[in-house]
């Protein structure tokens, strides 16, 4: 049972699947997102299931430094009692970089990347005092460089690589941090990683390795319950992170090099 649950991105995807998972679980949950509209229903819905349950909406834009800087105020504030932060908020760019708009990229790194340090940074010392969690949602695209998904595939990287690194800062303090590293998965995520005007980049392959949302949100909270590093969803998901893992450099770069293109390849000069 915690005290606070808060979960950013909880307007979509895993986000609203982890608030619903939880609502029987926590005292008091913290939903973040911009779309406040949906946060409010959701909100109505998990007090209905729960009366009990006491659900703020915090609607800011994770992009935004101002932003971030208020909700670390918020969970600095907050009253004592064992934490579950849940850094799920996220979003791709699906094309070549060379033709990426500066906003999208600078959007992706603050979301990613800077809101996920923050507010690990913001609760960690809560965490250490008073117990509860972190979970980070990461993805398989940690483990691989992927042209046409760049800043993404990165931002998982950083995702994954500081996971670990805080995870084993606080293990003696019992403080349990994952990496969660889902393959595809049916969300909001592929409409809003598309660009207007190109495909979302589906391939077969895709669907060998798509996962369920429940799936996902279970598993990664029974792999938090046993403190495990990284969760990968399924078999495949986990062989293929073994996989990439374990292959030499020079191969990944010839074989990511006889990609499916998602868009026309540039001219070659
Ligand atoms: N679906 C997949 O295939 C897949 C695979 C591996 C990893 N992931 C990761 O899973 C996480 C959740 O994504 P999802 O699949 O559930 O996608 P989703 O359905 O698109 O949900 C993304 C969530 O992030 C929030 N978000 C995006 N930009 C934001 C911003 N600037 N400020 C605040 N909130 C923002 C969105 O809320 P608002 O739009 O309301 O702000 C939404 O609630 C992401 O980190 C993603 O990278 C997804």
């Amino acid at each position: 049972m915690y005290g606070h649950v808060i979960i950013t991105g909880a307007s979509s995807g895993f986000g609203i699947a982890y608030a619903r998972r939880l609502v029987g679980e926590c005292a008091h949950m913290v939903l973040v997102a911009r779309r406040k509209d949906i946060l409010m229903e959701l909100a109505d819905e998990l007090r209905a299931a729960n009366s009990s349950l006491k659900v703020t909406v915090h609607a800011c834009d994770l992009a935004s430094p101002g932003a971030r800087a208020q909700l670390v105020e918020y969970l600095t504030e907050l009253p004592e009692g064992k934490t579950l932060l849940i850094n799920n908020a996220g979003l791709g760019d699906y094309g070549e970089y060379v033709t990426s708009t500066p906003e999208r990229n600078n959007q992706m790194l603050q979301v990613n990347v800077l809101a996920v340090a923050e507010l690990t940074r913001a609760v960690l010392p809560r965490l250490v005092k008073q117990g509860g969690g972190i979970i980070n949602i990461a993805s398989l695209a940690a483990d691989l460089f992927i042209p046409d998904f760049a800043i993404y595939a990165a931002s998982k990287a950083f995702v994954a690589s500081f996971t670990e690194a805080v995870r084993l800062e606080v293990r003696q303090a019992g403080v349990p941090v994952l990496a969660v590293c889902p393959g595809p998965v049916h969300t909001g995520f592929g409409e809003v990683a598309r660009r207007s005007g190109c495909t979302n980049g589906y391939s077969p392959f895709k669907k060998w390795v798509y996962t369920s949302v429940s799936k996902v949100v279970r598993g990664s909270l029974e792999a938090l319950e046993q403190n495990k590093p990284r969760y990968y969803p399924s078999r495949r998901i986990r062989l293929i992170g073994w996989l990439l893992r374990n292959t030499p450099l020079g191969l990944l770069r010839m074989v990511m090099g006889q990609r499916p293109r998602k868009v026309a390849p540039l001219p070659e000069k």
